[in-house]
């Protein structure tokens, strides 16, 4: 179910005392807005891999510009998109040296936020989310989304930077199933932001794809020993075993799944025990990711930027709900 929350605020009254730069600023700004067509043109930071970005795409805007610190997440952006791709980290990059954009899309690193890192003692918060509020009280755009985990919503003062900045009415999803769309257990928390009060829909429940339709046909996949000593009872946790055949949906996919992929395994009678890990294509098609998008990198960097990613069809019902958005 979709919890729909709403804060916002009435837009502050505009500042009379202007710098020379804000000036210039402001400049480019109106005159981008002036060139814009109908189509939504967008950046993207903290981008990984391009699933976000993806499915925004399928959603009917368009993404100009990819900020992202990993080469080989930057190397998997080259080869899919034609859109530029800039490799930096973010916590450096100025704004200025940005596009103007009618809207831009965050999605920062989620590890400090999840249950796992509270058995890590690292469930502290993380201040990247301060550079994407840099990017936006600087830049300024129509319309922010953030997406991350549901367990953001823990730290306050993350929230408050996100959901109650001056001049934008802010929406909050949370959960937002990729069950909705895929047969995978994974919820997030998306917030959109903009200019003018907005009645952003929920993602509609449609057909869901279902487990039995993501697997590969003759699957190619290598299966480590320590697969068979953790489904001996030899590790802590047992495995989340999925049965296509009973409509099960696989648990949330992981970015380390390469390091360990003993932790979720599929039912596969031909193989012994009658398991298996996913494949690196199965496991893209669980986050909705078209057989065409190629990923750079070893297999293990394969299934981390999926892992890593937003569920294409998270980002194609945002994409969708932005373009709404300028076209209202
Ligand atoms: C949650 S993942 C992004 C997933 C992506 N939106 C997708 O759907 O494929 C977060 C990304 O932030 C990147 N990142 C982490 N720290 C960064 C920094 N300081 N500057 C830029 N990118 C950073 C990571 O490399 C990772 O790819």
């Amino acid at each position: 179910m979709i919890a729909l929350t709403k804060s916002s605020r009435e837009p502050a009254r505009q500042a009379t005392f202007l710098f020379p730069e804000t000036i210039e600023c402001r400049q480019r700004r109106n005159a981008f807005r002036r060139r814009r067509t109908t189509e939504p043109v967008g950046n993207s930071y903290f981008s990984g891999a391009g699933l976000f970005d993806l499915g925004l795409r399928r959603g009917g805007v368009r993404i100009q510009q990819s900020f992202e610190l990993d080469e080989t997440c930057c190397a998997t952006l080259r080869r899919n998109f034609t859109h530029d791709v800039v490799q930096t980290d973010l916590s450096h990059a100025l704004a200025k040296h940005s596009r103007e954009c009618d809207f831009m899309a965050f999605t920062h690193p989620c590890t400090k936020y999840s249950p796992v890192a509270n058995l890590h003692q690292t469930r502290t918060g993380d201040d990247l989310y301060l550079h994407a509020l840099r990017q936006t009280v600087l830049k300024r755009p129509e319309v922010y989304v953030h997406e991350n985990v549901p367990g953001m919503k823990k730290f306050a003062v993350v929230m408050e930077a996100i959901t109650e900045l001056p001049d934008y009415y802010v929406t909050v999803f949370c959960p937002v199933q990729a069950c909705t769309w895929l047969p995978q257990k994974r919820d997030r928390l998306i917030a959109f932001g903009s200019r003018r009060p907005f009645a952003w829909r929920p993602p509609e429940q449609s057909r869901a794809v279902t487990l039995q339709e993501i697997l590969d046909e003759s699957p190619d996949v290598q299966i480590p020993d320590y697969v068979y000593h953790r489904l001996r009872g030899q590790y802590r946790d047992r495995p989340i075993i999925s049965d296509p055949l009973s409509g099960d949906l696989a648990p949330t996919c992981v970015a380390h799944y390469g390091q360990d992929m003993s932790t979720r395994l599929v039912r596969d009678v031909r193989f012994p025990e009658g398991v298996r890990p996913y494949t690196v294509r199965e496991y893209a098609r669980l986050q909705g990711v078209p057989v065409d998008f190629e990923f750079s990198g070893t297999t293990a960097q394969q299934y981390r930027q999926i892992g890593n990613g937003v569920a294409v069809p998270v980002g194609e019902w945002a994409g969708r709900e932005i373009r709404r958005y300028f076209a209202a």
